[in-house]
């Protein structure tokens, strides 16, 4: 096989792949087999650059970052949709087509209306061209680079020379946004509000690096050709798209008359929970070409197509109370406790109100009615007030701690106010509870029923305590057996070997969690050192700024908390921090900066292995930085380094390279 033709049939094989995992869902090889081919063909191209073409795929993230997004001119205006918000509405549209065609048979497709954002993406010779946002539905901004990473826009379709147009939607299915979100408050970053937002914050990033660790994808419903659609009937369309390689909703049908369609609009508004991203509705357009030409189009919409748009899940309610609950680091969140109501099927009764600031935003008081939202699984939160109460009366922070009557105390520029009583029983169950986490020191078994037992009876009065706790002791709770009770005890012994890190975090130091906890083990080598350090030297360390500093400071200048470190010493727990011990490996000599949350590993994750392979990881980036591997959110390091002009790279990347050099 000559080298070109090695290299097409790796891009071949790569883009079926590319199709059965991210397009079909089907992968028929594992991740790491499917890096391996990607790093062949990176490998061939650098060797033979004239090869390179920019519908490879191994140039998904090629695009560099961006001042802004140039603004563009659509092939054909991205007009909306009419909305029917009932069945009534719906019934009066079809009346309306009915009329309009003048009593000719006619079907409707349907098909589920995706809560994203729209997107046109352009194709040159079958090749991915350009990529723009709805904006005003004439004018849009080009995304192409940021598109570009979503790997379920195929780079290549074979099929189709000449110039040709797909619109769709860009969504970020739950899980990812979950988890985008959970990765986001680690960092203290804030969360995204829906998935929408976060497709359509994540497609308008401005380095495509970013946009390529979100788990955006692409599904198309429009195929057009010279700004009109191609074929005789929509259906068909899709099912062309669908062999084109692009990714069409499955949970499409097509329905020959108005109760066929109510009946799928019934079908998926019971069922939209359990499908992985959000839907507001179903779409329902006349199949037929022709019909649809007849039929036409307003200034703004089509009036062969029609939006059902399902309730959205709020419910108004009114405000009982204001309560508060308190957390492990002792902050107080305000709940407002609702007169019970029904949310697309979910009893709700309680909102989280955040903190006093954001009762101040919302402007809502005891009494009021309000409108609360939910999305997803996620915890109902207030949209807004809709109507002040007669007696309303404003919340107000209790002086004293709802649970031990400690003092409360607000620091300067913190939204929260805090009961400062380490020893508080609801601050102390949450400590113990993120103790005993699996991230944390992992204590299989030390849930939530036996943490309640443990400090209501008062056997755990401090997180020391958990090391003082016997079979015996156990035995005699609620619930516990033998056999529950040795295995705990098991567990309890094993966490004494947890590294540093862990303990550190485990400590429920306010800011300090588990990556701050990993740069301290790795910048100070033991507790003590830690808790020894001033406010200046604390600050030496990466990513500690005088907030992360004091809070430190403070915590370690409390009698109390040192007599628990000195209990936890006694009871065996690891408080120094092995500097790794740097050999020889594949990425020797290279120093790298991590930034962001890597979509596989984390953080402590890749440093183990970048230094396991003789690299280097660093905490800012400098000009000695070979590489900056960015994830997810990655901020001001990532600036920095293409203000220095170093390369950054994703973690498939990394991988890639430490592959690479393994197997050289
Ligand atoms: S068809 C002329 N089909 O809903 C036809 N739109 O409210 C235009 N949407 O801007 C769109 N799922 O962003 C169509 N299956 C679907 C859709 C869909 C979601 C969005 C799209 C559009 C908006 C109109």
């Amino acid at each position: 096989m000559t080298h070109r033709t090695k290299v097409e049939d790796l891009r071949e094989k790569l883009r079926r792949h590319e199709h059965l995992y991210y397009v079909l869902d089907r992968p028929e090889i594992t991740d790491a087999e499917y890096d391996e081919l990607l790093r062949e063909l990176r490998a061939l191209e650098e060797t033979y650059p004239e090869f390179a073409s920019p519908d490879s795929p191994t140039q998904r993230v090629g695009g560099k970052p961006r001042e802004g997004f140039v603004k563009v001119l659509h092939s054909a205006p991205m007009l909306s949709l009419d909305n029917a918000l009932n069945e009534e509405e719906l019934r009066a549209f079809d009346r309306r087509v009915q009329d309009l065609l003048g009593g000719a048979p006619y079907q409707y497709v349907a098909e589920l209306k995706l809560d994203g954002l729209s997107l046109a993406v352009q194709f040159h010779d079958g090749a991915f061209a350009r990529a723009i946002t709805r904006g005003d539905g004439m004018v849009g901004e080009d995304v192409t680079e940021n598109a570009r990473t979503i790997r379920s826009i195929p780079l290549l379709v074979k099929s189709r020379p000449s110039d040709w147009e797909v619109r769709g939607e860009v969504v970020m299915n739950s899980k990812g946004f979950e988890k985008l979100n959970t990765g986001r408050e680690d960092q203290g970053l804030p969360r995204f509000a829906n998935p929408r937002n976060a497709a359509a914050g994540s497609l308008r990033v401005l380095e495509p690096a970013i946009t390529a660790t979100r788990p955006l994808e692409y599904f198309t419903y429009l195929f057009l050709v010279n700004g009109a659609a191609a074929f005789e009937s929509h259906w068909e369309s899709l099912e062309a798209l669908s062999a084109m390689g692009f990714k069409v909703n499955p949970n499409r049908a097509v329905c020959s008359g108005l109760d066929a369609l109510l009946e799928f609009c019934r079908t998926w508004e019971a069922s939209r929970d359990a499908l992985p991203y959000e839907i507001d509705g179903v779409v329902a357009k006349v199949d037929s070409l022709a019909q649809q030409q007849a039929l036409g189009w307003t200034a703004k919409a089509p009036r062969w197509a029609i939006a059902f748009k399902y309730p959205a899940r709020q419910a108004e309610t009114v405000v009982e109370a204001i309560g508060v609950q308190v957390g492990r680091t002792g902050a107080l969140t305000p709940v407002a406790h609702l007169k019970p109501v029904t949310v697309s099927g979910v009893k709700v009764s309680r909102a989280t109100l955040h903190n006093e600031d954001e009762i101040e935003r919302l402007g809502v008081q005891i009494g009021d009615t309000i409108l609360i939202e939910r999305s997803g699984d996620v915890i109902p939160k207030v949209v807004k007030v809709l109507k002040q109460g007669e007696d309303r009366r404003p919340f107000e922070m209790p002086k004293r701690c709802p649970v031990c009557q400690g003092d409360i105390v607000r620091e300067p520029g913190e939204a929260a106010s805090r009961c400062i009583n380490t020893n508080c029983p609801a601050r102390l169950k949450e400590s113990v509870l993120h103790f005993a986490a699996r991230p944390v020191m992992n204590i299989d078994g030390m849930g939530e029923s036996l943490v309640d037992q443990l400090v209501d009876r008062g056997l755990v009065k401090s997180v020391a305590d958990i090391y003082g706790l016997t079979d015996e002791a156990l035995i005699a709770l609620e619930r516990m057996g033998k056999k529950s009770a040795e295995r705990i005890t098991k567990n309890i012994e094993a966490s004494k070997r947890q590294p540093l890190p862990r303990v550190l975090n485990g400590l429920g130091i306010p800011f300090v969690g588990e990556r701050t906890a990993v740069i301290l083990a790795d910048t100070f080598g033991s507790l003590d050192e830690i808790a020894a350090a001033v406010m200046e030297k604390l600050q030496q360390a990466e990513e500690v700024g005088p907030k992360v500093a004091h809070s430190i400071r403070r915590f370690f200048d409390e009698p109390r908390n040192r007599e628990l470190v000195e209990r936890l010493r006694e009871a065996g727990l690891t408080f120094t921090h092995r500097k790794k011990v740097r050999h020889a490996g594949p990425l020797e000599g290279l120093a790298f900066v991590l930034t962001g949350t890597l979509p596989v590993w984390s953080r402590e994750e890749a440093k183990e292995t970048i230094e396991a392979a003789g690299g280097k990881v660093t905490g800012s980036v400098s000009k000695k930085t070979s590489y900056v591997v960015a994830g997810a959110d990655a901020g001001s390091k990532l600036d920095k380094a293409v203000a220095l002009e170093v390369p950054v790279i994703d973690e498939a990347t990394l991988r890639e390279m430490l592959n690479a050099k393994l197997g050289e």
